[in-house]
């Protein structure tokens, strides 16, 4: 099995001929890990796949696995990279059947698809490098380009279709080089160098600060053909390192099922912070209401003679905020006086 079958595999299989959904796959961080995928009649109990990726998943059962672990590395780092957002991500786990917030040309969505990418190319070096995938020890990273015919194209697949390669190249661009000294006692006189794979948490926070400064773009002709182009600048093509999107997202603020926004009700915030997880931006200036939680710690930890440390069980109890659901009457009065 080449890295080449690999890559055209995972493509065919993410890509689905160019349809533009390709994140429903995500849907198959659901599969119960009892299921043992060792037969092709297992294929049709996955959740999400169409018909092309039942027929991938019947020629290519042994690749499936690997798959199902790069949708749940994608849902998990959503979810972590964004627990500080008003959007958190959450909605992610809607797949295969999302809200308008990641149906839609978003900029949340221009992220999930960044990410996935990533995290594909990301699962097959790993998974090339431990041995998982057989005949595709050693050797460069796979990047998997993506080709499409672009007569035709509509702009969300435009859009999706760069933001992946964003994805694909943020990836990339992580390769880290790492170094270790060999020699007598450390004296450094033969180093040996190698390019590692950065852990995919590290890229996401990469594609979350692309996701912050993404640029809004419009389907618009130039020279012969339609491009997407930024809206707001003088004419210029979009750069290869940063999200595009085409569809303005809400505030997320309020809930409004119309627009994909769960609103931050209930949300917890930080008093003392001052980013996006502060009671002020979380909460949307609705204010937030206290509560006392517990939390357990271990303490009066002892060091015995020889090896080893007991520790003891304390609680404590500590000030948590939520955000508020609307503001209140009284703050709403005191505003107007
Ligand atoms: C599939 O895996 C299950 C569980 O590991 C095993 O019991 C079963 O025999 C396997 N079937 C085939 C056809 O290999
Ligand atoms: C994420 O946001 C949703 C909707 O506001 C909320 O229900 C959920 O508890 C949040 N998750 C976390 C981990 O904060
Ligand atoms: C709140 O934010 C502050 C400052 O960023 C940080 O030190 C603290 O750990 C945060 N608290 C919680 C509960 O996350
Ligand atoms: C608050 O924000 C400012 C500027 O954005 C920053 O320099 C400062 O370190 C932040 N303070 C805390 C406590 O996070």
């Amino acid at each position: 099995m080449t890295r080449q079958f690999l890559v055209a595999f995972f493509l065919a299989f993410v890509l689905q001929n160019g349809t533009c959904n390709g994140i429903k796959w995500l849907a198959l961080f659901k599969t119960p890990s009892v299921l043992a995928l060792n037969q092709t009649q297992h294929c049709k109990q996955l959740e999400g796949l169409v018909v092309s990726q039942v027929q991938l998943c019947r020629s290519n059962l042994e690749l499936m696995q690997t798959i199902i672990q790069a949708a749940r590395e994608v849902i998990k780092t959503c979810r972590k990279t964004f627990s500080d957002m008003r959007w958190n991500c959450s909605s992610i786990e809607l797949a295969p059947n999302y809200l308008l917030d990641l149906e839609r040309g978003t900029r949340e969505s221009a992220f999930v698809y960044a990410l996935s990418a990533a995290a594909i190319s990301h699962t097959i070096a790993r998974a090339c490098t431990t041995g998982d995938l057989p005949g595709c020890s050693c050797g460069p990273i796979p990047d998997a380009p993506m080709k499409m015919k672009k007569s035709g194209s509509q702009a969300n697949k435009l859009m999706h279709l760069h933001n992946s390669e964003v994805g694909r190249q943020a990836l990339k661009a992580s390769l880290e080089m790492k170094c270790k000294c060999h020699g007598v006692s450390g004296s450094c006189s033969i180093k040996t160098c190698w390019r590692g794979l950065q852990e995919l948490r590290d890229i996401a926070l990469d594609l979350k600060n692309k996701y912050l400064s993404a640029t809004k773009v419009v389907h618009r002709p130039m020279g012969t053909r339609k491009h997407l182009v930024p809206k707001d600048l003088d004419i210029r093509p979009v750069k290869e390192t940063e999200l595009v999107y085409l569809q303005s997202s809400p505030d997320f603020c309020m809930k409004n099922e119309k627009v994909g926004s769960h609103g931050t009700q209930d949300r917890q915030c930080n008093k003392t912070s001052n980013g996006s997880d502060s009671c002020d931006l979380m909460c949307c200036g609705r204010g937030y209401n206290p509560y006392m939680d517990k939390v357990v710690e271990r303490c009066h930890c002892k060091y015995h003679w020889c090896c080893y440390v007991t520790c003891k069980k304390c609680e404590r109890t500590v000030e948590r905020y939520v955000c508020k659901l609307e503001t209140s009457r009284f703050s709403d009065r005191r505003k107007a006086f």
